[in-house]
């Protein structure tokens, strides 16, 4: 079926670029764009619909593009981390990648001439960046211990692939969603502690029983915005893993083709919910399956306190263990990635996975190659057991390669939080999230302590500042933080939070 989307009275600027040539267009002309170079593609090709294929224009560094992956379930293994390692040597000018808080990986400093050969070198070890970016389904999160985690209820892995090679023809490209209303985030929680923040994301399947057998209870409509933040509201389903997929589909349609069109604020799917009310909602994603879904179960089985999965953990093999590491602010240089790919092969089984705080896990390692393992030099820098502030920091880019950011964001994070951890000692880690401007991507209302990018004023000038938010609470029983202080000069930021640390967190001085 291809889509049947009614375009609205007045078309917004994106609505009209997207009607007028769809974004996967493009994947047909790279070799042309390649030819030619960024400087004389067409605007709207070059700054919007390159991002269906993962290719973002980023004005801070013009000329050297970002490029953002799709890497389900946050895993990889070890020969595809290493061809994205060799793409940064050979053709990121910048070096460097983050992994980011959809468990995922971006790479800078690309140029458009090597973009074909890029997509060839993805192509050949499976891996994919195509309709990441723009008005897509992103990287759909799933436990980063999907498999081989001991208490877990549901292995998730196939579930999230099976999803992705739907909504994207298996990594080809798949017309019938490269026109959503906007951006789409799903997630697939098979754990008991919701490691993937199912709360905000637009749908979300946790884990549930019902008649004894073990399914997902769904939820819906979760997002954050400048305008607006929302956590997912229940959708009344239940559905058995075998469902997973011809739901998303079918509520994809159902938002596809009824999600508010007109004004891109008001385009998420929770403004569509808003509209309808949920009975409607939930009877048309019934109609667009074909049979009716089954009332939510009574309860859902997330009832741990969210883990972060750093440290060594038995799995549920025995004599294997996953080993989670620490990667400062989700940062990484060409150089890191190799030594990540080849710890895992010498010691695990050469699979990597990535976790929404921006860290990395080494699974399967044999309890015999354990010890050699921990003393390996990368651990200096990629901790098993860092500081308790610098444990849980999160930060999204900021200022230094995205042109939204009011302020830098991970240089200073890093910083700032390295000088509190020798000033105070924690009992146990606070989860400190830095967002370089109100697009909120860096997730201040999930964290303990939420840093938002503003102006503020300082002796009369105009300085880089932050708004505090707190309050954040994830795992069981998840719920949004909100803005407890406005407009913190960034240089005057230390002592407030120290005295946050010491006054909310039990913080001791050193
Ligand atoms: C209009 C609103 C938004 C805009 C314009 C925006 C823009 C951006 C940009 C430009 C980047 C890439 C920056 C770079 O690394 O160079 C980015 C990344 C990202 N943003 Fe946003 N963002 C918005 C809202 C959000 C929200 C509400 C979330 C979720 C809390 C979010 C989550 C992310 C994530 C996870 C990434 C990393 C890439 C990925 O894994 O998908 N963004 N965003
Ligand atoms: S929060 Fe703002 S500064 Fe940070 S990545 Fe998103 S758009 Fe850029």
């Amino acid at each position: 079926m291809t889509s049947t989307i009614t375009p609205p009275a007045s078309l917004n600027k994106f609505e009209k670029f997207k009607a007028e040539k769809d974004g996967l267009a493009v994947k047909a002309e790279l070799e042309h764009f390649a030819r030619i170079g960024w400087e004389a593609m067409d605007q709207i090709d070059r700054e919007h619909r390159l991002k269906w294929l993962g290719v973002f224009f980023r004005p801070v560094t013009p000329g050297k593009f970002m490029m953002r992956m799709r890497m389900p379930s946050g895993i990889l293994t070890s020969p595809q981390m290493r061809v994205l390692a060799d793409i940064m040597q050979r053709y990121g000018d910048e070096g460097s990648a983050d992994i980011t808080t959809r468990q995922n990986i971006q790479l800078r400093g690309i140029r458009i001439e090597d973009v074909p050969d890029i997509l060839n070198r993805l192509q050949q070890v499976g891996m994919t960046s195509i309709q990441s970016g723009m008005d897509n389904v992103r990287n759909i999160t799933g436990s980063p211990v999907a498999g081989i985690d001991a208490s877990e209820l549901i292995d998730t892995r196939e579930l999230v692939q099976q999803v992705q090679d739907t909504l994207t023809n298996g990594g080809k490209g798949n017309p019938e969603f490269t026109n959503l209303p906007r951006k789409f985030n799903i997630a697939i929680a098979g754990c008991r502690d919701n490691s993937v923040h199912a709360e905000i994301n637009d749908l979300a399947f946790i884990p549930a029983y019902k008649d004894n057998l073990l399914g997902f209870n769904v939820l819906v409509g979760g997002f954050f915005s400048a305008k607006r933040c929302d956590a997912a509201i229940p959708l009344n389903a239940w559905v058995p893993p075998q469902d997973v997929v011809d739901l998303s589909q079918a509520l994809l349609e159902v938002y596809r083709d009824n999600g508010l069109r007109s004004n891109r604020l008001k385009a998420r799917l929770m403004w569509l919910i808003d509209e309808w009310g949920m009975e409607k909602f939930r009877a048309e994603v019934e109609k667009q399956l074909g049979r009716p879904l089954q009332p939510a179960a009574e309860k859902d089985e997330i009832d741990w306190e969210k883990l972060d999965h750093i440290g060594v953990y038995p799995q549920k093999q025995p004599g294997l263990n996953y080993v989670g590491l620490h990667i400062p602010v989700g940062r990484l240089y060409a150089q890191d990635m190799f030594d990540i790919a080849r710890l895992a092969e010498v010691y695990g089984s050469g699979e990597i996975r990535l976790t929404v705080e921006q860290n990395a896990i080494i699974p399967n390692v044999p309890d015999s190659r354990l010890e050699a393992f921990l003393v390996e030099p990368l651990l200096q820098h990629f901790s098993i057991n860092p500081d308790s502030l610098a444990r849980s920091l999160v930060s999204c880019t900021g200022a230094q390669f995205c042109n939204f950011a009011l302020i830098e964001t991970k240089n200073r994070a890093l910083s700032l939080i390295e000088e509190l951890d020798t000033e105070v000692s924690l009992s146990k880690p606070v989860r400190i999230h830095w967002t370089g401007c109100p697009n909120s991507c860096g997730q201040p209302q999930v964290a303990d302590i939420g840093l938002m990018g503003t102006k503020a004023r300082k002796n009369g000038k105009a300085v880089e500042g932050v708004d505090i938010y707190m309050g954040g609470k994830v795992g069981k029983d998840a719920h949004l933080g909100s803005c407890v202080q406005k407009g913190i000069p960034c240089e005057d930021l230390k002592p407030v939070l120290r005295d946050l640390l010491i006054k909310h967190f039990n913080a001791t001085p050193r």
